[in-house]
């Protein structure tokens, strides 16, 4: 974390976890507990048919609400897809493009993730843009460029200007729901890899003013030594944030 130039942000991802009654529950439970989070913002990325109860729930809390995929055209014949527009027009602030799971399993490129970049940022949302590599990757020594290319091509066409509502998450694909994290200097590595990737397309203030989060069984007992790092400013939990005390724990480790 560096709290002098960027903001900590700890966003939950449920994925396909919690109806809405269950939402509100969560939510009504999280809220007092969260309630002394003073240095970091912190986002719940809710499914779809989740978010109007996520956001009613979350009304004077310090919690925001994020959407975990969006489309990228403003509207049309896109059958069983959701729109930025129609997720900033319930309150939605965050949307999670191009999760690995969604590249995984719904054919997401680098390409639609740079669509969806653009527009989320056009409707007022802001992005957070999803980097990674496979196992293979890391063993083979391609960790960085697999990274930088998904970073460049996520920021084509995005002005200057716009950067600093861009957060990105580096997941690497075989920490998410393994239980095997990143050691904190691998993570903190390729978070730094992203900033100087930023660096060089942006200049250097630009750059140092982006949140950049770690993913991938992050939880409780680690959330901290992987906070304390100089380039990881936040985290986008899985698992752990489905549950109150682990997610405050977290919280409270990026309050330290
Ligand atoms: P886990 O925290 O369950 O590993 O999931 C990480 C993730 O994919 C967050 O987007």
């Amino acid at each position: 974390m560096n709290r002098r130039y960027r903001k900590t942000i700890i966003a939950g991802n449920w994925k396909m976890n919690k109806t809405a009654s269950e939402t509100r529950a969560l939510i009504e439970e999280l809220k007092p507990l969260l309630a002394k989070a003073k240095w970091c913002d912190v986002v719940l990325c809710v499914p779809f048919v989740d978010i109007s109860a996520a956001i009613k729930a979350a009304k004077g809390s310090k919690i925001a609400i994020g959407a975990q995929n969006m489309h990228f055209e403003k509207s049309g014949a896109f059958t069983g897809e959701v729109s930025a527009d129609m997720l900033t027009d319930l309150g939605v602030k965050y949307a999670i493009i191009g999760h690995s799971e969604r590249r995984q399993y719904f054919n997401e490129t680098d390409e639609t993730v740079n669509k969806k970049v653009i527009k989320a940022l056009e409707a007022g949302l802001r992005p957070i843009v999803c980097v990674g590599e496979s196992i293979e990757q890391r063993d083979q020594g391609v960790t960085m460029d697999n990274i930088r290319m998904q970073v460049k091509i996520a920021l084509k066409g995005v002005a200057a200007k716009e950067l600093k509502k861009v957060v990105f998450a580096y997941e690497p694909i075989w920490a998410i729901g393994t239980g095997r994290t990143a050691t904190s200097s691998q993570a903190n590595e390729v978070c730094e890899g992203v900033r100087t990737c930023l660096r060089e397309l942006y200049g250097a203030r630009a750059a140092r003013s982006v949140t950049i989060q770690y993913g991938g069984s992050m939880n409780a007992k680690n959330a901290a030594e992987l906070l304390a790092q100089t380039d990881i400013d936040g985290g986008l939990i899985g698992g752990a944030s489905l549950k109150a005390a682990d997610f405050t724990q977290i919280v409270e480790a990026a309050n330290q």
